[in-house]
């Protein structure tokens, strides 16, 4: 049988954290004077919360001491593991859970590519840890999305060649880094932001059996 590397982004694809960060983000924003719009968070989806910080303080034109930054980043983690600390298995977001049991099903390699260091907690709390052949996240990478090195890591991974893996993400700089990277990307999300990759969706409600098979069968 045909196989290609499903590669999975976390945050926005397989559970609905974006919500999280973005509160964690605009709570740490306001605190030092910064405004932060639904708008802004869109170019912060799959951005490193390292990079996230600094563009926080590119668009106030706030300069800090490395000391502030490192405590803001810490505020800014300890607000968000609060949020995650109350998830569960309803946070799945709809029907991730149906395609990856057909690509268990399908004998697939499946594996996570996140730019999150919270990414092996998270799916622990949702009970999905298990349907992952890789996890390679924030923690095993050195440069962010949209560099490829993530997709690249987890390609290597499963064993499989970049240009036989499959991306499912959420945010701009991730389609990217999987185009970068020679991946089929799949966008789930608006199609006019996520104009770039080779497929979108609003969510995997919209994606069949057929469409997975299509996908494996290609060249
Ligand atoms: C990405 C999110 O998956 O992970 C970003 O889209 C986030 O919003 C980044 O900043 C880093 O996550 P964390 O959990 O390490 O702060
Ligand atoms: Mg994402």
């Amino acid at each position: 049988m045909n196989k290609k590397g499903f590669i999975f982004d976390l945050d926005g694809v397989i559970v609905d954290t974006a919500k999280y960060h973005f509160l964690a983000w605009r709570k740490l924003a306001n605190t030092i004077g910064v405004d932060f719009t639904e708008v802004q968070n869109e170019q912060l989806k799959g951005v490193s919360r390292v990079r996230s910080l600094q563009k926080i303080l590119a668009w106030g034109k706030k300069s800090i001491s490395e000391e502030q930054f490192a405590q803001l980043m810490g505020m800014k983690n300890e607000d968000y593991l609060s949020y995650i600390d109350g998830m569960g298995q309803d946070e799945i977001l709809p029907d991730v859970s149906r395609i990856l049991d057909c690509l268990i099903e399908k004998n697939q390699p499946i594996s996570l590519g996140s730019a999150s260091k919270n990414a092996r907690i998270i799916l622990e709390k949702v009970a999905l840890r298990d349907k992952f052949d890789a996890i390679v996240d924030g923690n095993d990478v050195s440069n962010a999305k949209p560099d490829p090195e993530v997709f690249l890591m987890a390609a290597k991974s499963l064993n499989i060649a970049a240009d036989k893996c499959v991306v499912f993400e959420d945010s701009v700089a991730g389609v990217e880094a999987a185009n970068v990277a020679d991946m089929i990307s799949i966008g789930i999300g608006d199609a006019e932001i996520l104009h770039e990759a080779d497929y979108v969706f609003n969510d995997f409600t919209e994606i069949s059996t057929q469409f997975i098979e299509e996908l494996i069968n290609k060249k």
